[in-house]
């Protein structure tokens, strides 16, 4: 059996749709389908391919053990720019006009996304399109960052004091002078970039499949006899908007997303659940990619509802521990906003004896203070180390 195959099909039903054959950006109203967003992914995995890397999807023991079940990593961490906002970014230029590109473009980002849209710029663009491109960040990003995007040769505006204010003087300057805004998560051709990772672990999870058929020498197994669940970190909600879309078109309720967000910061999960983005505070966390407000209006937010399963927030002691347990497990160096995903898999591993998992290492741009803070703070995450702290926890309490 073909997992591919209803994907296939939400692509020929949209090219019928001549309306939806290219997909929309905010300001042209309309919102996408599960479906129309599913086939925007697979339409843009071949475009995209020869800018970005097909990452590995990682067999982990470490996971498959603690959960009774067979578990991956998909190693976006491994991607060019060290993140999956790759496939976004260039997914986006890839869409623009050849005029749009000539006028210019703006962005705003202190972190993976800017890296990302410079290669995009770089790699996919064309000549000249990074000399006429401007990335925004707020007086307060990190030295570390800011040296990093110049010496990739951004041109850096600097402005405000925190990303929001960043971002709206981005867009005031790109109304301004008729540039095009580069969002960093809402737009319809970022979001169907992101979900090129979920076209990606299908094909890969069907070629395990086949894989171990050929070694028991059986027929391939139904791949879609156990259950999949995929952990997905989530700020913005464009990478789980357009993987949930694949996922869900591809597997329908064979698969669940679960959105994984720091407790400290978990503006999208309060959104869905109010139906509404919402305002929320957000405090410090490891998990700094995922970290923030999400813009009023955001087209992510109906993927979000229609698409993500169930929410799991977790807490900072969590997130440390899951980074240096992946560090320990797989030699693998990861983000916080990664372990998110790890995290919430280590809460739900008892409830996924036979079922298959995927935990998404969205990124590995881990800064040196943060990699400090899980050294010091992290415990290792195993069914030994829990024997040990229970008993630890036994002796403390008398
Ligand atoms: C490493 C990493 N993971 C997850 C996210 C969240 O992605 P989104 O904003 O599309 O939800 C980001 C966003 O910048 C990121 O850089």
């Amino acid at each position: 059996m073909n997992v591919l195959r209803p994907l296939q099909s939400a692509v020929g039903a949209q090219r019928a749709v001549s309306s939806a054959a290219s997909v929309s950006s905010p300001a042209s109203g309309s919102a996408l389908s599960l479906a129309d967003l599913a086939a925007a992914s697979v339409a843009a995995a071949p475009r995209i391919r020869p800018y970005v890397r097909r990452t590995p999807l990682e067999d982990s023991p470490w996971l498959s053990g603690a959960g009774n079940c067979r578990a991956w990593l998909k190693l976006e961490s491994e991607q060019v720019t060290g993140s999956f906002k790759a496939r976004g970014a260039v997914n986006k230029l890839l869409s623009l006009s050849k005029a749009q590109l000539a006028t210019g473009l703006v962005t705003c980002s202190t972190g993976n996304h800017a890296l990302a849209f410079v290669h995009a710029a770089r790699a996919a663009g064309g000549p000249g399109v990074l000399e006429r491109a401007l990335v925004y960040l707020p007086k307060t990003a990190s030295p570390v960052k800011v040296d990093k995007l110049r010496a990739r040769g951004a041109e850096l505006a600097l402005h405000g004091d925190d990303c929001l204010d960043a971002e709206l003087e981005a867009q005031r300057v790109a109304v301004e002078r008729g540039l095009v805004y580069v969002s960093p998560y809402n737009d319809y051709e970022i979001m169907a970039g992101q979900g090129t990772v979920s076209v990606e672990i299908l094909e890969q999870l069907q070629e395990e499949e086949q894989r171990r058929a050929a070694d028991i020498k059986q027929l391939p197994a139904d791949e879609n006899a156990a259950e999949l669940v995929v952990y997905v970190p989530v700020g913005g909600g464009g990478l789980i908007g357009g993987m949930a879309a694949v996922l869900k078109t591809a597997l329908g309720a064979r698969v669940r997303v679960v959105g994984c967000q720091p407790a400290a910061s978990d503006v999208m999960r309060q959104s869905v659940a109010a139906g509404r983005i919402v305002e929320a505070a957000s405090g410090d966390t490891l998990s700094d990619a995922t970290a923030g407000g999400v813009e009023e209006g955001a087209v992510t937010l109906g993927p979000c509802i229609d698409g993500v399963d169930e929410w799991v927030c977790v807490s900072e002691q969590e997130i440390a521990d899951a980074v240096l347990s992946v560090l320990r497990a797989h030699s693998k160096l990861v983000e916080g906003a990664a372990g998110c995903a790890v995290a919430a898999f280590w809460r739900q591993r008892r409830q996924l004896a036979g079922k298959r998992a995927v935990v998404l290492c969205c990124g590995g741009n881990i800064s040196v203070e943060a990699l400090k803070t899980v050294l010091e703070r992290g415990r290792v995450l195993s069914a030994d180390a829990e024997v040990d702290r229970a008993a630890e926890e036994q002796s403390v309490n008398g």
